[in-house]
């Protein structure tokens, strides 16, 4: 963890806002419990909550806090541990020097919370608590609100005032990013080196785990390894590798700290790119440099998107698979056909940053609206930057034949798509090509100490060594 002056400091700003927003009473904190796979001592892999991880920094299972917005009195609750739990666990630090650590002065039994907020209550002071992304915490929630509508209670102000602060990331979480991202240059060098006709995907997914592993928490989600990247997030990993294909590899390592990273990198599995997937691939590479270029405070992200959405479009028509007026085929959601993802998300201490507390209070100015277009649709970052965010800019192209034969049967983009053209593309796959961004003062830079190779030559060099 951080220093305590760290927490100290995000507290204190956080009740601040608060009493900004004219709000008064307790804020309420949970941390995550232990989750059992089966039962009690078996469980999944531990993992604390983003948010009290940001204020509290302690990563242990079963601790909340209440902060006074009033006083400013902050309280952890947390139990020592009893002889049962030394046999099993070894000695522990009490709760009180763990609190010492994030800088909280007072603590009380974990038990304690359930009468004092009752008290709160009682005496009518409102309890502010964001939306419990786990079912132990949705159930305690009833249990100290007496109540089943949670996420009716969830404090949009809370939910906002810690928005504001967690999208702008600090110096030392830069530098966990950063090492973040170095964790996942390593883990994606590993995996495209792998690459060996004959061998199971799964071979791969084992070696650029274990560097996660070995030295880092473990994948920030799900590791993406595929023959079949035109289904956007496949996770299964029992294909023969063949040749002549083309590999998407989308995947992360989350540092021992919690902070992410998040590359995509597709591979032709023989080494070099058939001119087909020379011909996609580059277009996916000239959307991933413009989102970069243009990638910069004021700058709304949404309209990174339109252009990168606009160049897809204009390559594709360059191929023959679409033609027609550019904005027009913008406006009308052509680009969704292709890429019915947007172009990135925020990344911090959760790979889509904060998504628990909301995608559209995390990813969208007060004045904008998502869209419903295919693809725009899914943008779950839309905001205009600023120095601090830290974004993903990951454009794509996939040929999906379902998806492209429910436009052709409902009659949609006749006037724009080349079906017939596009029928010999159904055994193509997808290629995205994914980098994680730190906004600056002046323009942005690709976070970690090195950038992996992202051009079709810097690809191919790169596998031929
Ligand atoms: N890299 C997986 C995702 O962004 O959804
Ligand atoms: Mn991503």
């Amino acid at each position: 963890m951080f220093s305590k002056e760290v927490y100290i400091r995000r507290r204190a700003t956080l009740l601040a806002k608060m009493r900004e927003a004219g709000q008064s009473g307790l804020v309420l904190f949970l941390g995550n419990a232990e989750a059992p796979a089966q039962y009690s001592d078996n469980c999944y892999k531990w993992r604390q909550d983003s948010t009290w991880l940001y204020y509290m920094g302690l990563d242990e299972p079963l601790m909340a806090a209440l902060l006074d917005i009033d006083s400013g009195a902050e309280v952890l609750y947390a139990d020592d541990v009893d002889i049962d739990d030394i046999i099993w666990m070894g000695p522990q630090p009490s709760v009180a020097s763990k609190a010492a650590l994030c800088g909280v002065a007072s603590t009380k039994p974990y038990a304690s919370l359930d009468g004092d907020v009752a008290a709160a209550l009682k005496a009518h002071r409102p309890v502010h608590y964001i939306n419990p992304t786990r079912y132990f915490n949705t159930l305690k929630l009833m249990e100290l609100l007496g109540c089943q509508k949670v996420k009716e209670g969830v404090s949009r102000p809370l939910t906002e005032a810690i928005i504001s602060m967690r999208l702008i990331k600090e110096e030392e979480e830069i530098k966990a990013l950063d090492y973040a991202c170095q964790l996942g240059y390593e883990m994606h060098s590993i995996a495209r080196d792998s690459i060996k006709i004959g061998i199971i995907e799964q071979e791969i997914v084992g070696k650029m785990e274990g560097v996660a592993l070995a030295k880092g928490w473990g994948v920030s989600f799900p590791t993406i390894l595929t023959q079949h990247g035109e289904t956007l997030h496949n996770h299964i990993h029992d294909k023969v590798i063949e040749p002549g294909k083309l590999m998407v590899i989308d995947a992360g390592v989350e540092s021992n700290e919690h902070y992410a990273s998040d590359f995509t990198r597709t591979y032709p599995t023989s080494g070099k790119y058939t001119t087909k997937q020379r011909e996609v691939y580059q277009i996916v590479y000239e959307c991933n440099e413009l989102a970069f270029s243009m990638a910069k405070p004021g700058v709304a992200y949404r309209d990174v998107h339109l252009a990168t959405a606009r160049k897809m479009l204009e390559g594709l028509s360059a191929l023959g698979l679409v033609k027609g007026d550019l904005d027009e085929m913008v406006a009308k959601g052509i680009a969704g056909l292709f890429q019915p993802h947007g172009l990135g998300h925020n990344m911090g201490l959760d790979v889509h940053d904060m998504e628990d507390l909301g995608e559209n209070l995390v990813g969208y100015d007060p004045d904008q609206q998502r869209a419903k277009q295919l693809g725009l649709g899914s943008l779950r970052m839309a905001r205009r930057l600023k120095p601090g965010h830290v974004i993903t800019d990951e454009p794509g192209i996939y040929f999906i034949p379902a998806l492209i034969e429910k436009f052709k049967k409902e009659g949609l983009g006749y006037d724009f798509v080349n079906y017939a053209k596009l029928e010999s593309y159904y055994d193509f796959g997808g290629i995205r090509i994914e980098d994680d961004v730190l906004i600056t003062a002046d323009g942005a830079r690709r976070l970690g100490p090195k950038r992996l190779p992202a051009s079709p030559d810097d690809v191919e060099t790169a596998m031929a060594k």
